[in-house]
């Protein structure tokens, strides 16, 4: 369960931007929720906050009853391998790696041999449909499929909880509610499914929808 209890995130660079403006949440396990608001108004720095990629500034964040806000650098790293997958807004595979290198670096950061590596990824890799280009570089394949192998790692982690910033936005439409039925299946399998999206119909597909607006929670 993920409790978020009065988070505020203030970046300070040349001025003061208020990210986050008081948030409260909680999401339970095995929830699919669509977060939704207009560019600028907090989405990915609410998702980052609760992937432990970046740090609230104010306020308490408890992950499975572990309060994420008292663990230092690497106590909240070793705490994001062991529970979180992301699907970031650019894909975020490594370039110059191939497909199958890159869906298999959350297995090699768990200590998984390498045969039952190759197992695993060439499973996951063949449930997306890319299991061809396992070989390619990254770099030299395309959105959709980079995509596909983004997904394809967090199926490999098996984390407890999947966070997608814009998941589907550089993709058609045919991909996007492809990529969409596949964080279903996650989410169908028991993970907490936590998506940032811009498209409403992808939105209302998910259980819960929370809209956020200038840094604030709107119901
Ligand atoms: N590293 C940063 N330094 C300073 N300000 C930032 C930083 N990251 C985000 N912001 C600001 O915080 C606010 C929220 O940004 P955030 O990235 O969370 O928006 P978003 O809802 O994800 O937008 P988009 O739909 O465009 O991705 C914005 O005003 C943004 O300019
Ligand atoms: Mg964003």
């Amino acid at each position: 369960m993920i409790k978020l209890e009065n988070i505020t995130k203030i970046y300070s660079n040349n001025n003061e931007q208020k990210a986050l403006d008081d948030v409260s949440l909680q999401i339970n396990d095995g929830e699919f929720v669509a977060i939704m608001g207009e560019s600028g108004s907090g989405k990915s720095t609410l998702i980052n906050i609760i992937g432990m990629m970046d740090k609230e500034t104010a306020g308490t964040y408890l992950l499975d009853d572990v309060n994420i806000s008292e663990l230092n650098l690497s106590q909240r790293e070793k705490k994001r391998r062991e529970n979180i997958s992301f699907i970031f807004q650019q894909f975020a595979l490594v370039k110059r790696y191939t497909i199958y290198e890159n869906v298999e670096l959350p297995l090699i950061a768990k200590g998984v041999p390498s045969k039952k590596r190759k197992v695993k990824i060439m499973e996951a890799l063949k449930a997306l449909g890319i299991e061809d280009i396992a070989n390619k570089y990254a770099m030299n394949t395309s959105g959709g499929q980079q995509q596909r192998a983004a997904i394809a790692r967090a199926i490999v982690s098996d984390s407890k909880y999947i966070l997608a910033d814009e998941p589907t936005g550089a993709l058609d439409s045919n991909n996007g509610e492809e990529v969409m039925k596949l964080l279903e299946d996650l989410n169908k399998s028991g993970k907490t499914v936590i998506m940032v999206t811009h498209n409403e119909n992808l939105a209302k597909k998910a259980g819960r929808i929370i809209n956020i607006s200038d840094g604030k929670l709107r119901f």
